[in-house]
């Protein structure tokens, strides 16, 4: 589905990726982990093309993309939920959800479909989108994302300050997602989640990484997760 090769990534004069690759295998799922600050938000940024890698390559449905304007990107069929949601706020839900929506084939998401996946949007749905829970604001965010009918989808920290039961919540619609088909990559800092549901695992360390592998294979693996992850055991 995707294939990111050797990205050099820079914000001005600043090289912030140091040939990353990675891959997305279809119908499943890939993480991103690693600390603050090493790369994350910007390989997504790179592979919707905000800010576009300087060299290496983006392959996505064997298609190089690394040039593209993002909007082209987006129309080739890749979803994005942002880091911090980036929901409008003084929309409805509903209006968030419909400005969103792209013609597309029968089976494609509908507003009905976003409300049967996310009861509480539809409890929601004339309520403005900044007066919603955190957690539903995430909801929000993928069910947007989910209305451009992508066939990847990307997903910043969807857990991102959201309360354990919520994270719960948000955890088990992207395994549902998952199992729907849906090739996604996630960036998370809340490694348990995210090992639970992931098929491959990537760590970013300084704009590189840092291991690739299963979840088994990085449990199994103290000294990657206590360098790179903080973790004691
Ligand atoms: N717009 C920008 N201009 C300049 N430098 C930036 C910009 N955005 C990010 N950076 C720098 O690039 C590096 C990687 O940032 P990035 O946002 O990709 O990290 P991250 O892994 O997503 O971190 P976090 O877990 O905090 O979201 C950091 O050193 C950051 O300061
Ligand atoms: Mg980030």
């Amino acid at each position: 589905m995707l294939q990111v090769e050797q990205i050099h990534t820079y914000y001005g004069d600043s090289h912030v990726l140091h040939g990353i690759s990675l891959s997305v295998e279809k119908g499943s799922l890939a993480v991103l982990l690693g600390r603050n600050g090493m790369g994350k938000t910007t390989t997504i940024r790179s592979i919707i093309g905000f800010t576009a890698p300087r060299t290496g390559k983006i392959r996505f449905q064997g298609k190089e993309i690394q040039h593209l304007p993002s909007y082209k990107i987006a129309k080739l069929g890749i979803g994005l939920s942002p880091q911090g949601r980036g929901i409008f706020p003084n929309l409805t839900v509903k209006e968030n959800l419909t400005v969103a929506a792209r013609g597309s084939s029968a089976d494609g998401w509908t507003l009905e479909k976003i409300y049967e996946l996310f009861p509480r949007l539809r409890e929601r749905s004339a309520s403005m989108g900044g007066n919603l829970s955190g957690g539903e604001q995430q909801m929000l965010s993928i069910g947007r994302a989910l209305m451009t009918n992508p066939d990847l989808l990307l997903l910043d920290e969807p857990s991102e300050g959201l309360s354990p039961i919520m994270v719960q919540e948000v955890m088990a619609i992207i395994s549902r997602l998952k199992a729907e088909g849906l090739s996604m990559l996630m960036v998370e800092q809340n490694i348990a989640m995210a090992m639970g549901v992931a098929d491959r695992v990537y760590i970013l360390s300084k704009g590189q990484v840092v291991f690739a592998g299963t979840p088994n294979e990085l449990r199994a693996n103290d000294e990657v997760k206590s360098q790179y992850l903080g973790m004691n055991h």
